[in-house]
């Protein structure tokens, strides 16, 4: 049984940013309340779940948890992408617990309903007495599987699990436009491209972290020597994403001079440079001139999260082997700097152990993309305690 405690005060950190409190140590460390933000921030919004490059063959199944929640991502025989809630709809028995080909049918392990790559029920063997696979009152059209709102953009799934937010294009309208010459074919960098990290800190700090550059000159010696913290700018779209931007982004270049192919048609701005954007609630995206990245927060408790980084380029890697050796160096380079936050994210989630810690102080000139996330957190979760209380 979870504590029920009073619900927290959120007053202070809806405030302008001069005078705003962050988020109060519960939302990091209760158990209760991560309950409450995995309905008002991970359910009712468009979370991130992996990425479409999980299931590239027709009937290729994974399985996926969200805070919690079992789904299934299922790749269709027309090749869309499907996500459906990972349980049967007989005795609700989870239907699939690792990532395989289907061929066509999934089948529940306990007594073998079988559902069609749509959802559909398909076939219920003895379901009327042995050797009867017909029922009167199992109307198969009446249970396929629980289908869950999904989109993919720049590769990664996105899940809706509420059912009532809005369109997921209406919700990333303002990111697809900000990028929009960034709109083109993105290719995973493969093995290599893709890895994760299992996190010892609430998923809302690795979102914080990722939206300010004020940590550059500490945390990224490396980075900071040729992208200084003068060189980078503010991103805040409130209610939607909030970021940095940086003037001078570098080039990867591999022992032979080579370098990546950039996206097609870009502006001049992105020549130097880039930008590294969480939108809202569990997906940081980076958009380069000759490569991209997605961050999926997948969290895992109050104090745990897998971080899932995976790379993309505007080739197919398969077409371009001379330049495997740039695609590993550029993971093993991401990767040294993205670890480099780890110990800071993990020693917030320490620090908000400490009773006296009241949210802390933002600095107006250097915190303004994480109060815009602070803010939108704390009003999605008002918004929610308003609507479960019916006003
Ligand atoms: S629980 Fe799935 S077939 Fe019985
Ligand atoms: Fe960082």
């Amino acid at each position: 049984m979870l504590k029920q405690l009073p619900p927290t005060s959120l007053e202070e950190v809806i405030r302008p940013i001069e005078t705003a409190r962050g988020l109060p140590n519960a939302h990091y460390i209760s158990d209760a309340v991560f309950e409450e933000e995995r309905d008002a921030l991970l359910f009712r919004n468009w979370s991130g779940i992996g990425i479409a490059a999980d299931v590239p063959e027709p009937g290729d199944v994974k399985p996926v948890n969200l805070a919690g929640m079992p789904l299934l991502v299922v790749r269709d025989h027309e090749g869309c992408v499907r996500v459906f809630q990972n349980t049967c709809r007989h005795r609700g028995m989870i239907l699939v617990e690792k990532q395989d080909n289907l061929r066509g049918t999934i089948r529940c392990p306990y007594h073998s309903w079988c559902y069609n790559l749509d959802g559909s029920l398909r076939a219920t063997p003895h379901v009327g007495g042995p050797g009867r696979n017909m029922d009167s009152s199992v109307k198969r059209e009446e249970f396929s599987l629980f289908s869950v709102r999904s989109a993919v953009w720049r590769d990664v799934i996105f899940v809706n699990v509420s059912g009532d937010a809005p369109e997921f294009e209406d919700y990333a309208a303002r990111l697809m436009h900000r990028w929009s010459e960034h709109n083109q074919p993105l290719y995973h960098g493969g093995t290599s491209s893709g890895f994760a990290f299992d996190v010892a800190c609430n998923w809302k700090l690795a979102v914080e972290n990722y939206c300010e550059s004020y940590h550059l000159p500490w945390i990224h010696p490396g980075l900071n020597s040729y992208s200084r913290l003068e060189d980078h700018y503010h991103i805040e779209e409130p209610g939607y994403f909030a970021g940095q931007g940086t003037m001078v982004y570098r080039q990867i270049e591999g022992d032979r001079g080579e370098r990546f192919p950039d996206f097609a048609g870009l502006s001049e701005f992105w020549n130097q440079g880039a930008e590294y954007i969480a939108m809202f609630p569990n997906v940081l995206f980076a958009a380069q001139r000759d490569h991209g990245y997605a961050i999926i927060l997948m969290p895992q408790g109050a104090g745990r999260t897998i971080e899932r980084n995976e790379i993309y380029y505007s080739f197919d890697p398969a077409e371009r082997p001379d330049l495997k050796s740039l695609i590993d160096m550029n993971a093993k380079q991401w990767r040294s700097v993205l670890e480099e936050d780890l110990f800071v994210v993990e020693g917030m989630q320490k620090g908000r152990h400490g009773l006296h810690f009241d949210g802390g102080k933002f600095a107006p000139k250097m915190d303004g993309p994480t109060h815009t996330f602070h803010r939108w957190a704390a009003e999605q979760v008002e918004e929610h305690r308003q609507s479960l209380n019916g006003t």
